[in-house]
């Protein structure tokens, strides 16, 4: 079920979100700290016609604002008398809890005894503690109807344990929440951990608490309701990784073609642990990028020729004896390319590259293979010379010196570098190079979808590309190693 959050700054606004968010929403929670001003409580039947959760969050557990002992506990009062469905109620962690223990336990039974459904919750706002057990005795010896756990994982090890510690509960009424960004698949995979609901905020709205999405992502990119507890799990790894659009576009073809699958980004500290976690999920195919490309390779236990050749790996396979290894961002990029330069055939082009990373290893490999001739450029020359010299071509160092070498090879700049995308938006790699008309630029960088250089080169009259169609058409062929299947053509 998916709860949308009721976080607006008064009664009214909240009311226009429930009406708002009616269609996606199960049920709501009115988060009572979130409001500006104290307000009386509206009746759970004007409110809207589904199930609302009253909810008042202390500072200390992600809550809006303080709010006197004698308000908090007036207003459960009042929410409870009002017959809303659910109150949750926290179970303090410590002495100094501004309501007292004694009290919060008193509510919770006068709301059993009114026929609320009392969710007992427990927040670490900061942290995972070492021992979720200990956090369950405390929580448990509540005699409440749902639990509810709300904790930061700090990286891949704590997703997993909080999975293990929600399948060791499994037959427990409870929601199990993961923060943040780490937590992320705990929300998406709710029902796989046996959770009885997720947390949505929508945009606009004060966020509830760190990690949700909005109802709207929760159901066009994820399809969260019809997610079931056995579908098969890929997802999209790295560090940054939630501003990745590659869920976007799997989870799409997937949909297209009704298999039971979701694909999800998972953020990596240490790829360990994310394997441990993957293990754990039963993941079954991976797209990874910045910064595990090269790092991934020593966990698979096979790889193709390209990744063995360029030593970078973007999609894995889980197979019985192990991950098998593929690239597929080199196609990718070949596919798109063709279709930019309008050439079926690449041989005897002569490209300029710009950057000698990973995404340009990939790149200038596959370009050679085509039999282009290369030029590589890169603010590091001994990094462009090493590549050069590995694939039999030109390099020089990313200064204007050098932008005279360039003549001779007129057929299209390649962008592979950091500069351009998002975090780095000012940086232009070839500054102070006037680009002229009939000059191409293909930019692999997507977000933004137009960089600084790609500008100055659409102001000189130049055919740009950003690198969104790339982006594409590596999915596509990923998603054939992944189910086996052709990507759906629309
Ligand atoms: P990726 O796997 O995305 O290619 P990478 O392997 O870290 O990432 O490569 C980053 C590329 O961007 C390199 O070519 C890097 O140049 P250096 O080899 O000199 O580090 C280039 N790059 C990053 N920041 C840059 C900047 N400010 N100006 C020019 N080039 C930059």
């Amino acid at each position: 079920m998916i709860c949308v959050c009721a976080t607006c700054g008064s009664i009214r606004e909240n009311k226009h979100l429930t009406a708002e968010y009616s269609r996606i929403a199960d049920m709501f929670e009115l988060r009572y700290d979130k409001l500006t001003l104290d307000e009386p409580l509206p009746n759970p039947c004007d409110f809207t016609d589904k199930p609302v959760i009253f909810t008042i969050r202390l500072p200390q557990d992600g809550g809006g604002r303080v709010i006197h002992k004698d308000v908090f506990i007036r207003k459960y009062r009042e929410a409870i008398s009002l017959g809303y469905a659910y109150v949750d109620i926290h179970v303090p962690m410590d002495e100094d809890d501004d309501i007292g223990s004694d009290e919060l336990d008193r509510l919770a039974e006068y709301a059993r005894g009114e026929n609320v459904a009392v969710v007992r919750s427990i927040h670490f706002m900061d942290s995972m503690p070492r021992n979720l057990e200990m956090v369950f005795d405390k929580i448990a010896e509540k005699t409440g109807d749902i639990l509810k756990i709300a904790v930061l994982p700090k990286g891949c090890d704590d997703t997993r344990r909080l999975f293990a510690f929600a399948d060791a509960h499994s037959s427990v009424k409870k929601v199990v929440v993961g923060m943040g960004d780490y937590g992320f698949p705990t929300r998406i995979l709710s029902r796989r951990m046996g959770s009885l609901w997720t947390y949505s905020t929508p945009a606009g709205a004060s966020l509830a608490a760190p990690g949700q999405i909005t109802p709207e992502l929760l159901e066009s990119v994820y399809r969260f309701k019809s997610i079931q507890k056995t579908d098969t799990v890929y997802c999209v790894i790295g560090n940054p990784i939630m501003h990745s659009k590659s869920p976007h576009i799997h989870n799409a073809a997937l949909r297209k073609q009704s298999l039971s699958a979701v694909y999800i980004p998972v953020t990596v500290d240490k790829l360990d642990d994310f394997f441990r976690l993957a293990g754990y999920l039963d993941i079954r195919g991976v797209s990874v990028t910045v910064p595990f490309k090269e790092e991934v390779v020593r966990h698979c236990s096979s790889v193709s020729q390209e990744v063995d050749t360029i030593g970078s790996c973007n999609t894995m396979v889980s197979s019985h004896d192990g991950w098998k290894g593929y690239n597929t961002d080199i196609d990718g990029f070949l596919v798109s390319f063709r279709k930019f330069l309008n050439k079926k055939d690449l041989s005897g082009t002569r490209i300029v590259v710009i950057g000698a990373g990973g995404s340009a290893k990939g790149i200038a490999y596959g370009l050679r293979r085509e039999g282009a001739q290369l030029l590589i450029v890169n603010r590091t020359l001994k990094k462009a010379k090493d590549l050069a010299a590995e694939l039999e071509c030109e390099a020089l160092p990313l200064t204007a010196d050098s932008f005279s070498g360039f003549e001779q090879y007129p057929d299209a700049f390649v962008q592979t570098t950091n500069c351009g995308m998002r975090g780095y938006e000012d940086l232009d790699p070839l500054e102070g190079y006037e680009f002229h008309k009939h000059q191409k630029l293909y930019d692999i960088v997507y977000n933004p979808p137009v960089t600084k250089i790609m500008k100055r080169a659409v102001d000189a009259g130049c055919k740009v590309s950003n690198g969104e169609e790339m982006l594409l058409e590596q999915a596509r062929l990923q998603y054939r190693y992944f189910t086996d299947r052709c990507f759906p053509s629309s």
